[in-house]
């Protein structure tokens, strides 16, 4: 059995070190790639990922989680125009703490390729949902924590508005304190 997406009872992150937020140095910039939905051409949201303040930081290691790979904020840039990020797995962790600063409106999607397992040891990006079926999807609140199968082909669909969150990646599912 897997999981995909859980809720946490993790501690909030206090206002004063959000409320204000911008993003740091670049860590890794995602520009928004080509995919076919329905026959129609589109292109994903681009979604790059930011180094967040010294003090947040400080703060996840003492609430949250002492170790990790990396950590940062990303900034999914959805709109009516770009309403989903690219179907994928992630190359760099096995699961992911998220917190949500500003969903966006989007929903976490997750899907399997035709022909493969529901969790994936490789990467590799879907440019065409007639390759996936869906296999569940969450709402995902604002202001909460939540963990993240980050080896299942994921996405975000439906946004709105740009997607802001933090983002704790991690080698195993049970490495939370
Ligand atoms: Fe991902």
């Amino acid at each position: 059995m897997f999981f995909d997406f859980k809720i946490l009872d993790l501690p909030p992150i206090p206002n004063e070190l959000v409320v204000n937020i911008t993003p740091g140095t670049i860590i890794r910039n995602h520009p928004g790639q080509e995919y076919t939905r329905n026959g129609v051409s589109n292109v994903s949201a681009p979604n790059p990922f930011y180094k967040i303040s010294a003090e947040l930081e400080r703060w996840i290691q003492d609430n949250i989680c002492k170790k990790y790979n990396e950590v940062g904020i990303r900034y999914t840039h959805g709109s009516s125009e770009y309403p989903a990020s690219i179907v994928h797995p992630d190359e760099t962790s096995s699961c992911v703490l998220m917190y949500n600063l500003d969903h966006g409106g989007g929903w976490l999607n997750f899907w399997q390729q035709w022909g493969h397992g529901v969790v994936r040891d490789d990467r590799y990006v879907i440019n065409n949902y007639e390759n996936v079926i869906r296999i569940s999807q969450y709402e995902t609140p604002n202001f909460c924590w939540y963990m993240v199968n980050t080896k299942i082909l994921h996405s975000i669909e439906n946004m709105k508005s740009t997607r802001i969150n933090i983002q704790v990646s991690l080698d195993s599912a049970h490495y939370v304190k």
